[in-house]
């Protein structure tokens, strides 16, 4: 056993030795302290040996010594070489970022701190240029879905200007529809930044669901009574924990999908109950239900399943966003499950405190 364990480590370090590099010899010492001490000690011999070779075969000492020194220079500059070029490197790079070029990384083979570095330094670059494209993304969406109604509000209007609309109600009524659709989206980016900077902290207390429920159910039915939706909460003063303000904004968002996505004369439910980690609400639909491969995406800002659709009658794909911080912030879990014979089942755990 140490046997094989011995021969397995000598033949890393072989492995190793091989791909030393000659133009950077001191490469695979593992710290800048040793690599120092070994230069040291190197120029220390080389010195001692070419003045004893000068001295042994007659030069003059004070030409010897300067021979010596020459040699022992020059050995130096060699083991050291490549030694301080990731730092210079991470310096250039440094530069390109502060510019907004997130492309540059840094080149090393060293194993010591440096190297290190090097790595983390390479691996801090990844990360901003993820967030640099996340905040691309961002910018290209919000403008992109603000863009929509702002055109179809425009055109309303010119034709209005024109004469080639009438001011009449219809008109007036579908220039509505698109200034609350640009309210309601101004209103869901400021609360998803606000819930992402962590500027509303959650007021968290002991609420009852079930009024919780029926209001979000009653200010659902306002916008949208072709759909009934029915409440069953289990026990009906069944408590949970949490900020009543923000679980009220998850359900509405639930139900705003729900009802949308079941056919006008169905049902939507909503149920609560407790559960081993604290209360389960659910929102049970008759729509199409989301396919198992677009489960994890629906939570991601501004994706919609089923873009041409939810262009003409949805949101921006915020709302299950929005709901996702705002469940995770309570330390809890929302998930879509399938629903027989067809639907969704959205389900919300928020646990005890
Ligand atoms: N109950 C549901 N049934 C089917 N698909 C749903 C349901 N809820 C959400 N989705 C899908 O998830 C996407 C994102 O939802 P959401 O974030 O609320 O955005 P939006 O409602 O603005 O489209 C929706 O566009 C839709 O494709
Ligand atoms: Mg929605």
């Amino acid at each position: 056993m140490i046997r094989r364990l011995f021969n397995r480590r000598l033949a890393i370090d072989v492995e190793q030795l091989r791909h030393i590099d000659i133009r950077r010899p001191l490469d695979p010492i593992p710290s800048i302290k040793l690599k120092l001490g070994f230069v040291i000690a190197a120029a220390v011999a080389v010195t001692v040996f070419v003045f004893w070779i000068g001295v042994t075969i007659g030069v003059w000492p004070s030409i010897s010594g300067v021979l010596a020194a020459v040699a022992a220079m020059l050995l130096v500059f060699f083991l050291s070489r490549g030694m301080t070029r990731p730092l210079r490197e991470m310096a250039a790079a440094a530069d390109a970022m502060a510019r907004g070029d997130y492309s540059r990384r840094v080149t090393t083979t060293s194993h010591d701190e440096v190297g290190t570095l090097a790595r983390a330094f390479n691996e801090m670059a990844s990360e901003l240029a993820e967030t640099d494209r996340v905040r691309r993304d961002l910018v290209a969406n919000v403008s992109h879905e603000l863009r929509t109604p702002i055109t179809a509000l425009q055109v309303a209007l010119e034709n209005l200007v024109d004469g080639v609309a009438q001011a009449d109600p219809a008109t007036f009524k579908t220039m509505l529809a698109q200034v609350e659709r640009l309210g309601r989206l101004v209103q869901q980016l400021l609360d998803l930044s606000r819930l992402e900077a962590g500027v509303v902290p959650l007021v968290r207390e002991e609420f009852r669901v079930e009024p919780l429920l029926e209001h979000a159910v009653r200010e659902q039915q306002l916008h949208e009574p072709s759909v009934g939706v029915a409440v069953l909460v289990e026990p009906t003063d069944l408590t949970a924990d949490g900020d009543p303000e923000r679980v009220h904004q998850v359900v509405a968002n639930l139900l705003e999908n729900a009802v949308r996505f079941t056919p006008s004369g169905g049902t939507v439910e909503v149920r609560a109950r407790r559960s081993d980690l604290g209360v389960t609400i659910e929102v049970l639909d008759e729509g199409p239900g989301i396919p198992e491969t677009e489960r994890a995406r629906v939570f991601e800002r501004f994706y919609r399943a089923d873009a041409a659709r939810a262009a003409t009658d949805g949101g921006a794909g915020l709302g299950l966003a929005i709901a996702r911080w705002i469940v995770d912030l309570h330390g809890g879990d929302i998930h879509p499950e399938r629903r027989e014979p067809h639907g969704c089942r959205m389900v919300v755990t928020l646990p005890r405190t």
